[in-house]
């Protein structure tokens, strides 16, 4: 079996600038199918690995919203073949564990990876964030982790459902069970929230309110389905969602930040009986306190959401579907197409909030 050395992005050492190098890819083993990446999109998620707010296994080989081409697969592999377009994903749901014994596979524990490292050229193993590593010209996953779907959709738009989209989308269709009539409000509109918003509006929810501190963001969430925005520098976002709502709050609120101080505001702009949907990943030194009969007395439900709850096979293709047919706007929410080299600069933007994603061409 050979090994192949391509050039990827990798976090050595916490909130150390990201590195291109040289990187080693195993051929596939059983199971496993490598895949050439042709677009890759920078996830918030990335970043807070570079800042060492997921874990302390660096180095990191970044990137993990991806789409491109089987290019092997290992022994035993029946879902995908060389040449099929795919999407890559970090849910592989293993059929085994106690969650999909008891028939929820998108909680599934024991998620299945690539079992061959990834390494640097010394031989140091690479972490691949969420288990793809995608910001490289090959990758090595599990064959159950390359989601096959019509290979005339855009690589760089169709890359975005690998994570934040799906993410976004499931968040407000799955977790947060919004339906026909209901009223959501989507606090932080990255690519997450804006998704989130997009997802409410497939629903049918009809009330939307997107809040952010960013103005661009709450100008492209008009442009995804929000009928209302809430600029929360300058509004106190509690009060503006209970104004929109005859004073009762939403019956949805879904937090797409990663903060307590989001997180509370999401807790608070729900009606009685409302749901709230954390999907922003907090860093883990971060702390709330609610009083206790808030939370009774407010019933409903406090949920997080994983990946949006999908399931990538059955999901991936439906939202294939929906872009294609022109109800999916996917590639609204590619800001800016970069290459391998500017992942960095694609961070800093990031945080100073000038893009919903950046796009890695390979
Ligand atoms: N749960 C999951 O499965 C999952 C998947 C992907 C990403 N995420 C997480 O979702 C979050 C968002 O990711 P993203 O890629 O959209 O990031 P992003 O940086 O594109 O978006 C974050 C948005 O939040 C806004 N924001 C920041 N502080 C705010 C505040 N105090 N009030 C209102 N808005 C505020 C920013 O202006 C920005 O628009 C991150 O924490 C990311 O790690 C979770
Ligand atoms: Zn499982
Ligand atoms: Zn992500």
């Amino acid at each position: 079996m050979g090994v192949n050395e391509v050039q990827g992005v990798i976090s050595r050492a916490k909130g150390a600038p990201v590195e291109l190098t040289s990187i080693l890819v195993p051929d596939p083993g059983e199971g496993e199918a490598l895949v050439r990446v042709q677009a890759c999109g920078v996830c918030h998620t990335d970043l807070h690995y570079r800042e060492g707010a997921i874990n302390d296994e660096f180095p990191f080989l970044l990137g993990h919203e991806a789409a491109g081409v089987v290019e092997k697969v290992g022994d035993g592999v029946t879902n995908v073949q060389p040449g099929d377009f795919v999407i890559l994903a970090w849910r592989a749901p293993c059929g085994n564990c106690r969650s999909c014994r008891r028939g929820r596979p998108w909680y599934c524990f024991a998620s299945r990876n690539a079992a061959q490292p990834m390494t640097l050229p010394d031989g140091t193993a690479l972490s691949p964030a969420l288990g793809i590593g995608a910001f490289c010209e090959l990758t090595l996953v599990d064959a159950l982790q390359a989601v096959k779907v019509d290979q005339e959709a855009s690589a760089a738009a169709a890359g975005l459902i690998g994570c934040g989209v799906m993410a976004g989308l499931g968040a407000a269709m799955n977790t947060g069970g919004v339906s026909r009539g209901d009223s959501v409000a989507v606090i932080g509109c990255g690519g997450v929230g804006n998704a989130a918003v997009a997802g409410a509006r497939l629903a049918g929810a009809h009330t939307i309110i997107a809040v952010d501190i960013d103005e661009r963001k709450l100008e492209w969430a008009k442009e995804f389905g929000a009928t209302h925005t809430v600029n929360s520098t300058d509004t106190d976002p509690v009060e503006a969602i209970r104004a929109l709502t005859d004073g009762n709050g939403v019956n949805v609120a879904i937090e797409a930040v990663g903060n307590p101080v989001t997180y509370e505001q999401a807790f608070y702009a729900r009606d009685h009986a409302g749901t709230v949907v954390l999907v922003g990943v907090p860093d883990p030194s971060m702390k709330i306190e609610l009083p206790l009969i808030e939370v009774f007395g407010r019933g409903g439900s406090l949920k997080s959401s994983w990946y949006g709850d999908c399931l990538p096979s059955r999901d991936f293709p439906m939202l294939i579907d929906l872009y294609q047919q022109g109800r999916l706007d996917l590639d609204a929410f590619v800001t800016e197409r970069i290459g391998i080299g500017g992942v960095e600069e694609a961070f800093e933007r990031m945080e100073r909030g000038e893009v919903l994603r950046s796009v890695v061409m390979m």
